[in-house]
């Protein structure tokens, strides 16, 4: 089914002048940038936004490497979007992500590591309206 998902380049991508690299990356899987802008995110939304993280140990320093630099959030709109957006970025952490994805190819490490992607389906209408009005969303 067509689905959606939200998309984060996160602050080590934007600094390195790599969203273009990415996006290619992402519409070459089928996925359409239907969303998209650049922010700064302050530590209360960085937080709020993985919240769900809290208790672990790297919170701290996520949130703040997630307000070191803008990002770009978006949504991206194609068949099976959650799974194939996923399948793109490659695994969390850079050193085992496949060779042709985005992580393999750009990221610092596991914390710095370029994307941020919704993991369900739920969780991506939830990441969704968490940074887009409707009005925003153009397919
Ligand atoms: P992301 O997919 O945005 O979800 C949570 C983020 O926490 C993850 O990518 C990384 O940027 C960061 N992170 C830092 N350390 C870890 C870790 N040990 N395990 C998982 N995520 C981590």
């Amino acid at each position: 089914a067509i689905e959606r998902t939200l998309s984060i380049l996160k602050p080590d991508a934007t600094r390195r002048n790599l969203t273009g690299k990415i996006n290619a990356l992402f519409e070459e899987a089928g996925l359409r940038i239907v969303a998209q802008k650049r922010i700064q995110l302050t530590e209360a939304t960085a937080g709020q936004f993985y919240a769900v993280h809290k208790e672990r140990p790297f919170y701290g320093s996520l949130v703040a490497s997630m307000i070191s630099a803008p990002v770009v959030v978006q949504v991206l709109e194609g068949e099976n979007a959650v799974l194939a957006h996923r399948g793109v970025m490659g695994a969390t952490d850079p050193k085992k992500a496949e060779p042709h994805t985005v992580r393999a190819q750009f990221a610092e490490s596991i914390e710095a590591n370029s994307v941020h992607g919704s993991d369900s389906l739920e969780n991506a209408a939830t990441e969704i309206a968490f940074f887009f009005a409707g009005t925003e969303i153009l397919p």
